[in-house]
Order: C-alpha cells, then structure tokens, then sequence
C-alpha cells in the first residue's frame, strides 16, 4: 500500500489555573503573580519554529490551545499569536481552532473577542453544577458562571462548544449524576465530555482519595443511564467519553485516536510526527517538551525538542491504546496507512479477542474491528493484548 503521511494537527499547551484543582494531574500550575503572557508567546512561536523543518509544507487540520487554562490569555494576545503562526505554517481553511476555557474566567464579551481572533470551538470545563460538589472539586466557578459562559458563547456565536463533566463525584448518587447531565444537556452543547472521576497519582485527590467515593458497580450505573440519557438527546458516542450531535465530533481528537501526527508546542507538550519516503514508513518519533514553565521560558524551548523513534514492536500496542477508545474502532487500511505494518501482524490478537468477547469483526465491513460493550468495559484487558511482550504479536 502506497503510504503518505497522515494528518497533522497543532497543540498549544498553556500551563497555568488559577488554582490548581485537586484531582487533576496535567501539566497545570497554580499561577503564582503575574501572567507571564508575552514572554510565553512568544517562547511559543520560537518553540513552533525549532519544529517546523520537520513538517515541511504540511498544512495542520486543527489547532487545540489547551491546558492548564488558556483562557487566562487575552483574546487580542491569542489573535496576535495566530497572525505569526499563520505566517509560519498553513493552517487549512476551516480548520477547527479549539480553545478550552474555565467558567471562572469569562467575562461579558470575551468569548466575541476571541471568535475575532479566530477561535471556532470552545470546551467548557463544567464539571458538575451542584454548588458543593464545584468546592469539593476546588472548581473556582459557580454553576451560575457556566450558565453565564454558556450565554457568552451564544452571544458569540459560538454554537460549536463541549462541556467537560465528571461523574462518579464523591458522595454522588445516580440521581445527582443524572441531573448534571440533564442540565447540560439542556445548555444545548454540540459536544458533551463525560469523564469519570479517577483519582490521579501525585494529586491531591491521588494522595488522599475524598470520602464517598462510588464504587465500580454504581459508577458502571451512573455511565450506563448517563449514556442512555446522551443518546436519547441525541448525543451519539463516537469515544470513551466523548459523546456529540451530528457533525460535531471534535476534529482534533479525533486525528489522535486515529493515530495522526500532532505538533507539540508549550511547556510540556508532546508531539508524534511520521516520517514517509517512497511511499514507506520511515520512522514515527515523538516529542516532548520541558514541563516546568518557568523552566520551559528561560531554556526549554528555544532549541528543537530531543526526539524518540516509536519502536517497531510497540506500534500495534500505541496504535490500539488511541483506535480501541472509538466506538467504532478502526480497519486495516488505517492500521497499514498508520502504522506501516501489514495487517496480518493483528490476525493472533484480534483472534484471542475476538474469543473473548472484547473485540469484533464490524459486520458488513470489510476489515472493520471495534470493541464489544464488554470491550469498551475492560479497555484496558484488550489493549494489553497488543503489548509486544505477549506471544504471538
Ligand atoms: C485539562 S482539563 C482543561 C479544562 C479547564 N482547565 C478546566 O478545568 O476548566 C480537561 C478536563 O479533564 C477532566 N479531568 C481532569 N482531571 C480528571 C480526573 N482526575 N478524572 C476525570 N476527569 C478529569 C476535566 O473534566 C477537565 O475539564
Ligand atoms: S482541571 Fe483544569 S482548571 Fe483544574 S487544575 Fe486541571 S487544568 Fe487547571
């Protein structure tokens, strides 16, 4: 099979909250003074620049500014740093620009201001609207402020918005989760992200889990009425956790559970980029930048990110922890086209799961596999059948 490379996204990591929420273990850090912000931008397109050779005229699909909080970040400040991007790599027309932005920080108009800088998709991080679950979470918003945010963005214009809620909160009950979901559901998102709360090792929650928590059978429940509830609504699963109306899937997810390649730029940002020549599969290396941001601003970012060439052996195991997540899994031409290995390298595993009831064959597609109900319960136990360690891989 002829190969070329697969579609390449840009993520721009910010790195500071205003305070640092106690279950979350990302790259975020309590923002102590002032925002650094021209100074990061600018780190940010000197970052951009060192990794630009490697991605020649490759236009980038979508952008996602994530975090940590980037909305911290002024609209004007973004709008400046979108022009010099722009200058510096294609940006495909109507690419999806995704900004995740905290309720707490959304003032009148800020969301119009940041559709003028280019901004075409919001995620909103919601969590739950039941005002003592926000403070156990540390959450520095009220329910009240999303619904003030979920106005500003249509103010906006910006119809293109997801919630982020977390279920399985401590001392919830299925009712509680329910009535989170209902009330987003009423804001009429495109997209709802609904994650279980997991308790995350180096966080506060990881360290010393809060009392109450659900146990897997009631939190099993709590997904199942959650999901039932989202499809009646007409959010159909496409991921895990992520659930959308029609056409609003997130692009930039999407690219990588589907194993595309992604630019990493901002403190600690990671990239996977693939190399293709004569229509073969050169190597696929990823990247990843200093964490610390104070370190990342003074030396971390000026010279291109060390690179690590994805083992050979390990590339069905990394290719199935992204392509197992969607619900309607993945087919031999993206494993080859992805991977550059040939389909028959997955006969012995997808056999074993097929067995066991986690994986199957899509009926009335040539080649399609995706997970079972059982499979997408046990993701882990069928990802781990792809480990090279295994026999038989
Ligand atoms: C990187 S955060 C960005 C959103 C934004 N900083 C905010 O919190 O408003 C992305 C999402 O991951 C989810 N998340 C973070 N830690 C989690 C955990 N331990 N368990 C489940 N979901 C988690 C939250 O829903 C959060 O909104
Ligand atoms: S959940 Fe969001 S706001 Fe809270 S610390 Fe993590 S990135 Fe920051």
């Amino acid at each position: 099979m002829e190969l070329t490379a697969p579609p390449l996204a840009l993520y721009l990591h910010f790195p500071w909250c205003v305070s640092k929420c106690p279950y979350c273990d990302f790259n975020s850090h309590a923002l102590q003074g002032e925002l650094p912000q021209e100074t990061y931008l600018a780190a940010l397109l000197i970052d951009l620049d060192t990794q630009l050779a490697r991605v020649g005229s490759r236009p980038v699909v979508s952008v996602f500014l994530g975090g940590g909080t980037p909305s911290l970040f002024e609209p004007n400040a973004l709008g400046r740093l979108f022009e010099k991007v722009r200058a510096s790599i294609t940006i495909a027309p109507g690419a999806e620009i995704t900004l995740e932005a905290n309720p707490g920080t959304i003032e009148r108009g800020r969301f119009a201001d940041y559709r003028a800088a280019g901004i075409t998709r919001v995620s909103l991080g919601a969590q739950s609207f039941a005002p003592a679950q926000l403070e156990t979470l540390g959450r520095i918003h009220s329910a009240q402020d999303t619904h003030a945010a979920v106005a500003e963005l249509r103010a906006a214009g910006i119809d293109n918005f997801n919630l982020d809620l977390m279920y399985a909160l401590p001392s919830q009950a299925l009712a509680g989760a329910l009535s989170d979901l209902r009330t987003a559901i009423a804001l009429q998102p495109a997209h709802i992200s609904h994650y279980q709360l997991t308790m995350e090792p180096g966080t506060v929650f990881g360290g010393r889990p809060p009392a109450g928590l659900p146990d897997d059978e009631l939190s099993f429940e709590m997904q199942q009425a959650c999901q039932a509830e989202l499809a009646q609504a007409g959010y159909a699963q496409y991921e895990t956790s992520a659930y959308a109306r029609a056409g609003a899937q997130c692009v930039h997810n999407l690219n990588y559970w589907r194993f595309g390649d992604y630019l990493g730029v901002g403190a600690g940002a990671h990239g996977k980029l693939t190399q293709v020549a004569g229509g073969a599969t050169v190597a696929i290396t990823r990247t990843v930048r200093e964490r610390e941001p104070r370190r990342y601003l003074t030396r971390g970012h000026a010279d291109p990110p060390p690179t690590s060439a994805v083992a050979r052996a390990d590339l069905p195991f990394e290719f199935m922890m992204n392509a197992l997540r969607l619900v309607d899994g993945f087919d031999e031409s993206l494993f080859e086209t992805r991977t550059g290995l040939a389909w028959s390298e997955l006969s012995a595993p997808l056999d074993r799961l097929a067995e066991r009831n986690l994986l199957e064959s899509i009926p009335r597609q040539a080649s399609g596999w995706r997970p079972t109900e059982l499979g997408r319960r046990f993701l882990n136990d069928a990802i781990a059948e792809f480990l090279p360690t295994r026999p038989g891989v």
